[in-house]
């Protein structure tokens, strides 16, 4: 039997999800792939009594340098050391998947050349729409499309915040703390409510639809923190609801594309996509619309993209 070794940087909520998955739904992966994929590293900076203590480190080194461990999952979060960590690893052999997509938007294109130099795999579906496999769709069978546009609901704590707000006139604080309770938002909440995760996230999207890279910080990007309840009550009288869009067009070869709130129409799908949901509306010239939905965040959504990810090594090995 062959088997496939994986570390873990950051098993807390996305990072324990994956490893959750890998542990509980071992035999069915290694029906399906042919492979053993054993997690035998964690890296934690704080002991954590949910895993056996025999797993846990604060040496990244004893992932990052040890030859027997053959995939890294990078879920520790924040550009820094994440990317050095994602870097280090590749350039020791070791296949990368993660779902930062902070790190991932930053430095989009060192990731790819350096995966690229070494001979191994950088995959990052689960940076984007958390367990809608969206990416792989993208590269994979849809990839013979010109994409033209891309609208996407693509921060679950923001679209669980207006939801709330718009269904039940809940205050934007009380829901915030919510959505934080429920493992959405990001530990510095001010990333997903000022629509900078989104914008991580388009910029990801665009690279990959449109084959370039706009940094997050050329995005114009408006998060949710002005939306108020008579902005939502002025929306739903033009029969619409307020979204936080990211969006993306292509249009006589150049790109335009912002993350804020817009009103879309009841009429549209996007506007039925609700509560920590996310969803990607892609335009291509041959597949015309396509709209792919899913769990945008939370520890088992996101855990099943990084899986998918690892399962895709694995079959490739
Ligand atoms: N904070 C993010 C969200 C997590 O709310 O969508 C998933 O990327």
């Amino acid at each position: 039997m062959k088997k496939l070794t994986v570390g873990i940087l950051g098993p807390g909520t996305v990072g324990g999800g994956a490893y959750q998955i890998l542990v509980n739904n071992h035999d069915l992966i290694q029906k399906r792939t042919g492979v053993s994929i054993e997690v035998v590293k964690l890296l934690t900076r704080r002991p954590r009594s949910e895993y056996p203590a025999d797993l846990l480190t604060d040496d990244p080194d004893e992932i990052l340098n040890d030859p027997n461990v053959d995939v890294v999952i990078e879920t520790m979060g924040g550009i820094q050391p994440a990317t050095s960590f994602m870097i280090q690893a590749m350039k020791k052999g070791k296949h990368v998947v993660t779902a930062n997509k902070a790190a991932v938007a930053a430095s989009y294109e060192e990731l790819v050349m350096t995966a690229s130099e070494n001979g191994v795999k950088f995959l990052f579906e689960a940076s984007v729409g958390g367990g809608i496999p969206v990416l792989t769709s993208i590269q994979n069978p849809l990839s013979g499309n010109n994409f033209t546009e891309v609208m996407g609901i693509l921060n679950g704590t923001t679209n669980y915040i207006l939801t709330k707000m718009t269904e039940d006139g809940a205050d934007y604080e009380n829901v915030l703390k919510d959505a934080q309770a429920r493992g959405f938002a990001e530990a510095d909440p001010t990333a997903d409510v000022e629509g900078i995760d989104a914008a991580n996230k388009l910029s990801i999207l665009i690279a990959l639809l449109f084959g370039k890279y706009i940094a997050p910080s050329d995005i114009p990007t408006k998060g949710i923190s002005h939306v108020t309840g008579q902005d939502i009550a002025e929306a739903a009288d033009e029969n619409c609801i307020i979204k936080l869009i990211a969006h993306a067009v292509l249009k006589d070869g150049k790109i335009s594309c912002s993350v804020a709130p817009e009103k879309v129409p009841i009429s549209h799908p996007l506007a039925g996509v609700s509560n920590e949901f996310n969803a990607v509306y892609i335009t291509g010239d041959m597949v015309g619309e396509v709209m792919l939905y899913g769990k945008g965040a939370g520890a088992l959504p996101t855990g099943s993209a990084i899986v998918g990810d690892i399962i895709d090594i694995a079959k490739n090995l």
